[in-house]
């Protein structure tokens, strides 16, 4: 027992410590084709589990790489199946693949690595999901500071990425090609949808050829989505619908919207039942006001948010923009919602009349509106090429022929998140369903503009969906 303790004892003081593990012999690993000196065997406490798992880091995953440094992934497998045993149910031949991207703000993202995550205080969500037996593939990806960076860079190389899994597949020493899944938060998770849901379009085929994607399929089994900074060139709209009216924004120190800010946010907020309603979304249309069953199901999902709450015994009171009778809420008021919640951003909140957004910079210093273009107030600002814009939307590949989006979504948008609207995500959502695919969204109680921080809940939902 003692040396039981011991042994305990000194593994969670080599936390962290990295060892090169020598002995493959025996393994399916023998036959990856990859430097032996990128394999690593670790060992990390996920909360209070031990989790050995052997790593094969910066393997490049195109031919012919135009941001090497980039264009690389890891490959992260649980210790247990190198000796045939088997985790939370699954074994090496059956565990879900996850590939989580590290893109934040559209800039380039760095593999994501396996680590207990000090900010939320748990194992983050590679070094969860090998302790719940999954497999990790994480690849760097391409962002707009990036020469080669812009728009459509990122979902090229996730794309590619997911094509080097599948045509390595026999290689792997663990993993179910056939289940694998994105996860990733704002612009990550802008990125994850728009990964489940554009397989195999041919569009991007010809971006995937001239940077060596094998020639595979890049379809994916489910989509995790935190936040998504998605749908861009239809999101100033619906943020107006939320924030018109709400004048002071704090996007770095809290300022005031100028003339030309409150026109766009009038005009904006104006057009948003339009474009809602061009969706046909079955069963949730807008009112020329922007009242309607949309309207309905956004504020239905923040209320059912705050019931969530009141039922768990975490509810503040006091909030003017709900209605709570007896312990039940009855009703919210969406701009009083906008008020509590504060305006993060000027309108337009994406399409910057400056040309000067992270999303302006991931065109290319471009605008990507209409409104923007034409209402703009940098001199001789250009528009991003219409098919580019195209390519960076999962809106426009959702249950088009030839398409092969992701059966399984699970959406979250904090109900405290104002970096986009919240009917950014609901769309999406509400779009997939009527496509007929499986797409759980909330809104998590006091949750602001984050991700993977409901990791037990997450791994309840996928491993529901991997084992059916
Ligand atoms: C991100 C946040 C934003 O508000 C935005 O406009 C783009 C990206 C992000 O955190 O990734």
């Amino acid at each position: 027992m003692r040396f039981k303790l011991l042994c305990a004892v000194i593994i969670v003081l080599a936390l962290y410590s990295v060892s090169y593990a020598a002995d493959f012999a025996n393994g399916p690993a023998d036959s990856i084709t990859m430097p032996p000196g990128n394999r690593v065997s670790q060992t990390l406490l996920a909360g209070d589990k031990l989790v050995t798992f052997r790593s094969w880091l910066d393997i490049p995953y195109v031919k012919n790489p135009v941001e090497p440094e980039y264009q690389r992934l890891n490959i992260y497998v649980p210790e247990e199946y190198f000796h045939g045993e088997s985790i939370n149910g699954y074994t090496a031949k059956t565990a879900p693949i996850l590939m989580p991207n590290g893109v934040g703000g559209y800039m380039p993202g760095k593999q994501f690595i396996p680590a207990n995550d000090s900010r939320h205080g748990t194992p983050n969500v590679a070094l969860y999901a090998l302790s719940k037996g999954y497999v990790v593939i994480s690849p760097a990806i391409r962002g707009r500071t990036l020469a080669n960076g812009k728009a459509p860079a990122l979902i090229v190389d996730y794309k590619a990425a997911v094509r080097w899994v599948r045509h390595n597949k026999d290689m792997l020493p663990a993993g179910d090609t056939e289940k694998i899944i994105s996860d990733g938060l704002s612009a990550g998770g802008a990125l994850s949808s728009l990964l489940g849901a554009t397989g195999n379009a041919p569009e991007y085929e010809p971006y995937l050829q001239a940077v060596g994607a094998e020639d595979e399929r890049d379809d994916i089994f489910a989509s995790v989505v935190y936040c998504p900074i998605t749908n861009l060139e239809n999101a100033d709209m619906p943020y107006e619908w939320v924030f018109n009216g709400v004048n002071t924004y704090y996007m770095g120190p809290a300022r005031e919207m100028d003339d030309n800010m409150k026109a766009a946010s009038d005009a904006l907020k104006a057009a948003f039942p339009a474009y809602l309603n061009s969706l046909n979304l079955k069963g949730y249309t807008l009112d020329a006001e922007g009242n309607g069953t949309f309207r309905d199901f956004v504020e239905g999902l923040y209320i059912a948010s705050a019931q969530g709450a009141i039922d768990r015994g975490e509810y503040v009171t006091g909030l003017d923009w709900l209605t709570v009778e007896d312990g039940k809420v009855t009703g919210m008021d969406l701009h009083k919602y906008a008020v509590w919640a504060t305006r993060m951003k000027a309108a337009p909140a994406f399409d910057s009349l400056n040309n000067g957004s992270f999303e302006n910079n991931e065109f290319g210093d471009k605008h990507f509106t209409e409104y923007s273009y034409t209402h703009s107030t940098a001199e001789g600002a250009p528009i991003a090429d219409a098919e580019v814009i195209r390519l960076m939307n999962p809106m426009n590949f959702i249950g088009v022929k030839g398409v092969d989006t992701a059966k399984y979504w699970r959406i979250r948008h904090g109900a405290k998140d104002r970096d986009t609207s919240l009917a950014i995500p609901a769309i999406l959502a509400l779009k997939l369903r009527d496509a007929g695919f499986e797409a759980d969204i909330a809104a998590p109680w006091n949750v602001p503009h984050d991700g993977n921080y409901d990791l037990p809940e997450l791994f309840e939902w996928l491993d529901g969906i991997c084992k059916k």
